[in-house]
């Protein structure tokens, strides 16, 4: 990678998976890609070796995300995946081995997500904390009729020590009803009561008798349905395997800061005083930003909670963190479509795309700057579409000067 050492923040990535696509630039399949390996062996391999690069290049509070697929073996024990015929050999090309084994039975998953976090973890000597299952409630039909059908893909969270950056705080999620009740029923076995809301963020950090005004900490399955992309003919390229920009946003708004402090070189955590606002008759409302809101599913009995609370205030290292800030850095090496710097410069990050691919950084590089894709990933609406030939304001102005009507 052309970055100097620790100079990144986060890296949110998803490799190519193993044996399942052919990744093209100019319309012929490229050499050297990651994913097109002899055995799967060789695969995760490679994959150690990337992400070797990654912790060379991310700060030691920086923390890495990679998604991954998994795979079967076929009817035969080799890798490529018979009920997946047209994925598996036809677009592998010329570095198909079809028939290779693995050493394992057939119709077996592989594990390779897992081969490759455990690996992370020896060789590498990173932390694993976190294993989030991304459920796909749009995933593809199987014609498998002897297991269920795979709606999840792994997702790894990694770092290089245990303190790290996280700001957790900004993707809480409302209270349900149903947690709500828990917190009451343990709280009162324990003789406590719910806990007042908090003036400062001192105990925001999800304690389990306190219910933490800001929302509950997100789970372990996030339900995201995958997004379509459609790219301007002009471009000549297409790509097939972008993931939805809500992955990204909630990584990058939960482990990037919003800015790090000129003075003491750290990141922006939320740290300010949670502010009280009356939102009337308002009812649950999903996370906005970080702006959370709480009531009653149903939104009748909702009232009686309606309260919304936001983090007003963020701190680092410093006294006063009235510094200057400058943005901090998030990077995906195996970039694609751009949806990980589309996404974080968006939200105020310096976003970084790699790709082996020219295409495809030509195709990042337009979704990158495009007010369309960019209104999209901060789910705002979507401006007008600008025709070529409509004139600027600026030139307008200038013609009504001139005299024209
Ligand atoms: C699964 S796609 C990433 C898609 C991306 N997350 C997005 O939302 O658009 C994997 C990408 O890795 C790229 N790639 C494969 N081998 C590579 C290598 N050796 N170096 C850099 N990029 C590589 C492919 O060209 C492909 O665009």
């Amino acid at each position: 990678l052309p970055l100097t050492d620790a100079s990144v923040d986060l890296i949110v990535t998803s490799p190519p998976y193993y044996a399942l696509r052919s990744y093209t630039d100019g319309g012929e399949h490229y050499d050297g890609q990651i994913g097109s390996e002899t055995t799967p062996a060789e695969y995760i391999a490679a994959l150690v070796d990337c992400t070797r690069e990654w912790v060379r290049v991310l700060k030691p509070s920086g923390s890495i995300f990679v998604n991954l697929g998994d795979k079967y073996t076929g009817a035969g024990g080799q890798w490529v995946d018979d009920e997946r015929p047209d994925l598996s050999r036809r677009r592998l090309g010329k570095t198909s081995t079809k028939g290779q084994r693995y050493g394992l039975k057939p119709k077996s998953l592989l594990g390779l997500p897992w081969r490759y976090a455990l690996a992370c973890i020896d060789q590498l000597g990173l932390i694993l904390r976190a294993e989030v299952i991304w459920s796909k409630p749009n995933s593809l039909p199987e014609s498998v009729t002897d297991r269920v059908r795979r709606s999840h893909e792994q997702w790894f969270h990694m770092v290089r020590q245990p303190r790290y950056f996280s700001a957790v705080d900004e993707i809480r999620e409302p209270h349900t009803w149903a947690h709500v009740g828990a917190t009451r029923t343990a709280n009162s076995k324990n003789g406590g009561s719910i806990a007042s809301p908090v003036q400062g963020m001192g105990n925001t950090t999800g304690s389990f008798r306190g219910f933490n005004p800001l929302g509950k900490l997100p789970g372990s399955v996030w339900s995201i349905p995958s997004e379509p992309l459609t790219v301007p003919e002009r471009l000549g390229v297409d790509h097939f395997a972008a993931f939805p920009t809500e992955w990204p946003r909630r990584l990058i708004l939960g482990w990037s800061p919003s800015g790090i402090c000129t003075v003491c070189g750290e990141g922006l955590r939320p740290s300010g005083i949670i502010e009280k606002v009356d939102a009337g008759g308002a009812h649950y409302r999903p996370t906005l930003g970080h702006v959370t809101g709480m009531g009653a599913p149903d939104g009748r009995a909702g009232a009686r909670l309606a309260t919304l609370r936001r983090i007003t205030g963020y701190a680092c290292a410093c006294p006063e963190s009235t510094a200057p800030t400058r943005p901090s850095v998030v990077l995906d090496p195996f970039g694609g479509t751009g949806t990980v710097a589309l996404v974080a410069t968006a939200l105020g990050r310096v976003g970084i795309s790699v790709d082996r691919s020219a295409d495809y950084c030509r195709l990042a590089a337009w979704r990158t700057s495009d007010p369309g894709q960019r209104a999209k990933a901060l789910q705002v609406p979507v401006p007008p579409k600008v025709s070529d030939d409509q004139l600027t304001l600026d030139f307008a102005t200038q013609t009504d000067k001139a005299g024209t009507p």
